[in-house]
């Protein structure tokens, strides 16, 4: 392909930049040659966000979204539309599988400190999309009007109750109601449909657009970009595609493979990834017994309850999240990839995978003694590992990094 070149291309090329695009951001990309396993989670967030967008417009086309209709729509999609059944567990296991994706896609960037300088933009831009995630599963969650729909928006929304002077006010304008109701359905549908949608499009779009402006790290850490040849090329990178458009499509197939057992023969995951309780209609009078967000949110949850008080468990929610987006500032390390990090950094990662789970896993249990008091040991090992790291990256022990890749 040439920019000069004749045909359908060359008349293209001379109203559009399309091979300047291509070339940029595919043939001539050079991503570093030694991407791992940890690698494949960009492309298959990317690949989630297609799969939602394309299953959620045909679920719009029969859903309705009205407190007297919503959940009989879900029904009527899942017994009578042709494939309805198919498209909705694709949609809701699509939300999880997203979440599964995104945290390894996070959790990549933390080992290979992929978050810091020249990424911090990539990281921020990846922040953003995270909230995004959450508020369109959260409002995705109140469509079919289940009871864990109903209950769990209102502890959620109520939440907003705790800030001083403005928290009344605040969650009757997120509801448009005293409870919620009608007028909250129709709001989150829209946001979840139409708003966040665009935002999280944009976002990745800038994230990605981030990216290629400095270049993919790896999981050695080090900078190709100076090392390169005559020609400009590093050494040590290779052209996205074919060579990763390749190697992606492996991990798209072993995805869609786990993601097909899923959708197929367990869609509801024994209740985490469609909770028992929402195959019943929304009452507004009966509460459930034990009301828990899905799971991806129960690490969150855990600390909110792990505070005795509701405000200080509000912000210490809130805080668990704001504090991510700190993270390149909080690293004061000059090396990236945990391969060449001290122990010190490794014991502490270790205490934030364990904190992390073991919140995930509380989170998700109605609370009791034993429980909170483990919860608020975790919540400890939470914030622990963001401490730690501030003090422990200043003068850290690291391993000399070698110059070139070591695939
Ligand atoms: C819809 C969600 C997302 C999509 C589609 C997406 C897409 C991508 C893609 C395609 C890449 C390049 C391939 C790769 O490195 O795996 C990438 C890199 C990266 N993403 Fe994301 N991302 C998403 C969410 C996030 C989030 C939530 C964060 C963190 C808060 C994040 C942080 C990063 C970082 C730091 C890199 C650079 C990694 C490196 O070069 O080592 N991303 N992303």
């Amino acid at each position: 392909m040439s920019a000069k070149g004749n045909g359908l291309m060359g008349w293209i090329d001379a109203r559009f930049p399309l091979t300047k695009m291509v070339e940029e951001h595919l043939s001539k990309y050079y991503a570093p040659k030694n991407f791992n396993f940890w690698y494949f989670f960009g492309s298959l967030a990317l690949l989630v966000l297609v799969i939602q967008i394309v299953s959620g417009i045909f679920l719009t086309m029969f859903y309705k979204p009205d407190g007297e209709l919503a959940f009989a729509s879900v029904e009527y999609i899942m017994r009578d539309v042709d494939w309805g059944w198919l498209i909705r567990y694709i949609h809701s296991t699509g939300a999880s599988a997203f979440f599964v994706v995104v945290y390894l896609h996070m959790f990549r960037a933390m080992i290979y400190g992929s978050y810091q300088k020249p990424r911090e933009l990539i990281w921020l831009f990846g922040m953003f999309i995270f909230l995004a995630l959450m508020a369109e599963a959260f409002m995705g969650y109140l469509l079919p009007w289940g009871q864990m729909s109903y209950w769990g928006a209102q502890v959620i929304i109520s939440l907003f109750g705790a800030i001083p002077v403005v928290g009344d006010e605040l969650t009757l304008w997120i509801r448009g109601d005293y409870v919620i109701s009608d007028a909250t359905l129709n709001r989150f549908f829209a946001l979840h449909v139409v708003a966040v949608p665009i935002v999280l499009l944009m976002l990745v779009v800038m994230h990605i657009i981030a990216l290629h402006e400095v270049g993919s790290n790896n999981p050695d850490g080090i900078d190709i970009k100076k090392n390169k040849n005559e020609e400009g090329v590093p050494v040590d990178g290779i052209p996205f595609h074919p060579y990763y458009t390749v190697k992606d499509i492996v991990g798209v197939v072993v995805f869609l493979a786990l993601f097909s057992v899923v959708v197929f023969f367990m869609p509801e995951m024994n209740g985490y990834f469609l909770e028992y309780a929402n195959f019943v209609p929304a009452n507004p009078f009966k509460t459930p017994e034990h009301i828990a967000p899905v799971w991806y949110f129960t690490p969150f949850y855990a600390i909110l309850r792990a505070v005795p008080d509701k405000l200080l468990g509000v912000i210490a929610m809130f805080a668990a999240i704001i504090v991510l987006f700190v993270l390149p500032w909080l690293d004061r390390g000059k090396v990236r990839s945990i391969r060449y990090r001290s122990s010190a950094f490794k014991w502490l990662l270790v205490m934030f995978v364990i904190s992390f789970i073991g919140l995930g896993y509380l989170g998700a249990l109605p609370a009791t003694e034993g429980r909170t008091l483990f919860a608020r040991i975790f919540t400890i090992g939470y914030f622990g590992y963001f401490i730690g790291l501030w003090f422990i990256s200043k003068n850290e022990n690291t391993k000399p990094v070698p110059e070139r890749v070591t695939s």
